[in-house]
C-alpha cells in the first residue's frame, strides 16, 4: 500500500512538471506566437495600417517608433503612453519629451480599432506599439526581426516617471548610460538604439542651446561643426519658432540606415545627446566608428536592441489588461 503511494505521489509530480515549467515559461515572458490562435491576423492588420500611414506621412514611421520607446522608458511596455488625462491622472502626454512632440497616436487608434473588430478584447495596445514599430523601421529600410509578445495594457499613468526616466537633449553622456543602464539596457544598446536618429525630426527647441549658448558662454558648442551650426541657426534662432522642425539626419532623412553615424563622425549630430555618443565616451566611440563603417552591424543590432527595449517590465498574465481602446482604461 505504502508502495503504491509512493509510486502514485510520484507519477503525480513527474507527470505535472512539464506543465508547471510551461507555465511558468508562457505567463511570464513575451513570445513572438502569442496570438497565433488567437488572433492570426494581428501582425497583418497592423502592417497594413502602419503602411497606410507611412505612406501618407514618411515621418510617421520615425513617431511610431518614438512612440514606443517613450512607453518602455516608464514602467516598462505597458501602452501607458497612450492613455489620455482623467480628474486623477495626468497623461504621459504632458511630460516634457512628449508635449507638443510625441506623435502617432490616432494611428494606434486607428489600427486597435480595426483588432477590435476582428479580435475583440484581445491584443494589447502596448503589442501594438512594438509591433508597429518593427514594422516602422522596415517600411523605411530597416532590419526585420520577430516580435516577443502577449504584453497586457496598464490601469495608469505616470507623468512624474515620464518626466525622470526619459532621456533628455541636453543630458550628458553618464547620465544617458545611466538612464539605460535603470532599464537593463547598456551601452550598446544606448548607441544602437540612438541609431534610430536616423529618421525623423527634432524642433529647435531641442537643439538651440547648442547654437547660440551651450555652456552658458554664448559659445556655441565646440563639438558641432560651425558650417552646419550656421546653416542651423538661419531656421532656428535665438528666440521663436520653438516648433520649427529640422532632420535628426539630414543626409538620408528617409532612410533607416547608418548615415546618422557617420554624420557624428563629421561632427553633424543635431542633438547634442547624439554628439556625445562620439565624444564623450572611449568605448561608444568605438561603437559609432563601428556602425558607421558597417551599415549591416547596425541594422542586425538595432533590431537586436529593440526587442531587449521591448522586453522592458511587461505585464503578463493576470496583471493588466487588454484595453477596448488605447487611450482610456477599461471601466
Ligand atoms: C539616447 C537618448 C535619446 C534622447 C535624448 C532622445 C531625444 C530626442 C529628441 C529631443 C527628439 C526630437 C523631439 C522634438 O524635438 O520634438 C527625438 C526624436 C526622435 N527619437 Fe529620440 N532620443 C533618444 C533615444 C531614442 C531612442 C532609443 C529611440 C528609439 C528606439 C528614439 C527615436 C526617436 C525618433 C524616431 C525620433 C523622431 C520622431 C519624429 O520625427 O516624430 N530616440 N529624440
Amino acid at each position: 500500500m505504502a508502495r503504491s503511494m509512493t509510486f502514485l505521489i510520484l507519477f503525480s509530480i513527474l507527470a505535472f512538471a512539464p506543465m508547471c515549467y510551461c507555465s511558468r515559461t508562457f505567463s511570464g515572458h513575451l513570445y513572438p506566437q502569442y496570438y497565433d490562435y488567437t488572433c492570426p491576423q494581428a501582425e497583418d492588420v497592423v502592417r497594413s495600417i502602419v503602411a497606410k500611414a507611412v505612406a501618407r506621412e514618411a515621418r510617421m514611421a520615425a513617431s511610431l517608433i518614438r512612440v514606443h520607446f517613450h512607453d518602455c522608458f516608464v514602467q516598462g511596455c505597458d501602452g501607458s503612453i497612450l492613455l489620455d488625462s482623467t480628474g486623477t491622472m495626468p497623461s504621459e502626454k504632458r511630460s516634457n519629451p512628449n508635449r507638443k512632440s510625441a506623435r502617432g497616436f490616432e494611428v494606434i487608434e486607428e489600427i486597435k480599432a480595426a483588432l477590435e473588430e476582428q479580435c475583440p478584447h484581445t491584443v494589447s495596445c502596448a503589442d501594438v506599439l512594438a509591433l508597429a514599430a518593427r514594422d516602422s523601421t522596415v517600411l523605411m529600410g530597416g532590419r526585420s526581426w520577430e516580435v516577443p509578445l502577449g504584453r497586457k495594457d496598464s490601469r495608469g499613468a505616470s507623468l512624474t516617471l515620464s518626466n525622470l526616466d526619459i532621456p533628455a537633449p541636453n543630458d550628458t553622456f553618464p547620465i544617458l548610460l545611466s538612464k539605460f543602464n535603470r532599464q537593463g539596457l547598456d551601452i550598446i544598446d544606448l548607441v544602437a538604439l540612438s541609431g534610430s536618429h536616423t529618421i525623423g525630426n527634432a524642433r529647435c527647441t531641442s537643439f538651440r542651446q547648442r547654437l547660440y549658448t551651450q555652456s552658458g558662454d554664448n559659445q556655441p558648442d565646440s563639438m558641432l561643426d560651425q558650417s552646419y551650426a550656421s546653416q542651423l541657426r538661419a531656421t532656428c534662432p535665438r528666440s521663436g519658432s520653438d516648433q520649427n522642425l529640422f532632420f535628426l539626419d539630414n543626409v538620408t532623412p528617409a532612410a533607416f540606415d547608418n548615415s546618422y553615424f557617420k554624420n557624428l563622425l563629421a561632427y553633424r549630430g543635431l542633438l547634442s545627446s547624439d554628439q556625445v555618443l562620439f565624444t564623450s565616451n572611449e568605448q561608444s566611440m568605438e561603437l559609432v566608428k563601428k556602425y558607421a563603417e558597417d551599415n549591416e552591424v547596425f541594422l542586425q543590432q538595432f533590431a537586436a536592441s529593440m526587442v531587449k527595449m521591448g522586453n522592458i517590465s511587461p505585464l503578463t498574465g493576470s496583471r493588466g489588461e487588454i484595453r477596448k481602446i488605447c487611450r482610456k482604461i477599461n471601466s
